[in-house]
């Protein structure tokens, strides 16, 4: 059985939660079930800041390899990565070239992730064909609601939001990930028909699901959800989607590839198979 409603999945997503209630894990879930259902499914994620997504390419035990995504930059990248190399990748994912791939932002320098995203964001949108799902992980580096003044900040705002307003047209399905919701721009999580909402604690990250709860559930579920939103334990979360007519508390089970944020100094899944260069 599927951990997730497949219902959902052609849709955009929130995944929410304070740091280490679950989201990546949950999200990781997500792509394991969409690329077992279908191994010529697309997938690009823009990992952000930590390096959380390489695990995808190891068994669980580390031993084996898992899922064939190629890997650019970050300490364990299959390739190295520069910050200019945006539009080139935006090309090769929207031509279906780079089916599977982990775009580690962690070795860029401060600005990089802006200026790889202005290039690569237009790229996608223009060339894309087919379906893509793109990960957005640590969401609010891309499209925070405050902004800091710099122009690269401002139009990868501008390159968020059309992503999630003229994306899915296009073909493209974004899982939008945050543990600083009341960070990230309103416009991402509007345009996000299902929330994944995992342990929150902060009343101003707790706003947006009881918003979306207030005009989709009735006054019992509201409190029900409400009341535990604050204690729900790790992996575990509530799934509130309007387009599927769910909402439901989930208990996720682990995923079944390396859980790299469980072990973050660890040297298993060292396994993982260079591939040749995509990018010169
Ligand atoms: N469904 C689950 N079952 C068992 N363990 C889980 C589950 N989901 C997450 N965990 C464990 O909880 C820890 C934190 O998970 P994860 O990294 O997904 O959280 P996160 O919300 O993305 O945190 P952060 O905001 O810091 O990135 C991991 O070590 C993971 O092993
Ligand atoms: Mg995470």
């Amino acid at each position: 059985m599927s951990a997730i409603p497949a219902s959902i999945l052609a849709q955009h997503i929130a995944f929410l939660g304070k740091t280490g209630s679950g989201k990546t894990s949950t999200a990781k879930l997500a792509i394991e079930q969409i690329v077992r259902a279908d191994p010529s499914a697309r997938v690009c994620i823009l990992d952000a800041v930590k390096s959380d997504w390489w695990g995808l390419t190891s068994s669980a035990d580390g031993k084996r390899p898992g899922l064939p995504f190629v890997i650019l930059g970050g300490p364990r990248g299959h390739v190295p990565l520069h910050d200019s190399a945006g539009k080139a990748i935006g090309d090769l994912v929207a031509n279906g070239s780079l089916p599977l791939s982990i775009v580690d932002m962690a070795d860029f320098g401060a600005g990089g992730l802006q200026k790889f995203f202005n290039d690569f964001a237009p790229a996608l949108m223009k060339r894309m064909r087919g379906v893509v799902y793109l990960v957005l992980e640590e969401a609010h580096e891309f499209a925070p609601k405050e902004r800091s003044g710099i122009g690269a900040e401002t139009m990868a705002i501008h390159w968020a939001k059309k992503l999630a307003t003229a994306g899915r047209s296009k073909g493209i399905r974004l899982m939008v990930l945050t543990q600083r919701t009341q960070a990230l721009h309103n416009a991402l999580l509007g345009s996000c028909d299902t929330m994944i909402a995992h342990r929150l604690t902060a009343p101003a990250d707790q706003e947006p699901v009881k918003k979306w709860l207030k005009a989709n559930v009735d006054k019992a579920t509201y409190e029900t959800v409400s009341a535990s939103m604050a204690s729900l334990k790790t992996g575990s979360a509530w799934l509130c989607s309007g387009e599927a007519q769910v909402t439901e508390l989930f208990q996720f089970p682990k995923i079944a590839t390396y859980d790299n944020s469980a072990t973050p100094t660890s040297r298993s899944g060292e396994h993982a198979v260079k591939t040749a260069p995509v990018v010169a």
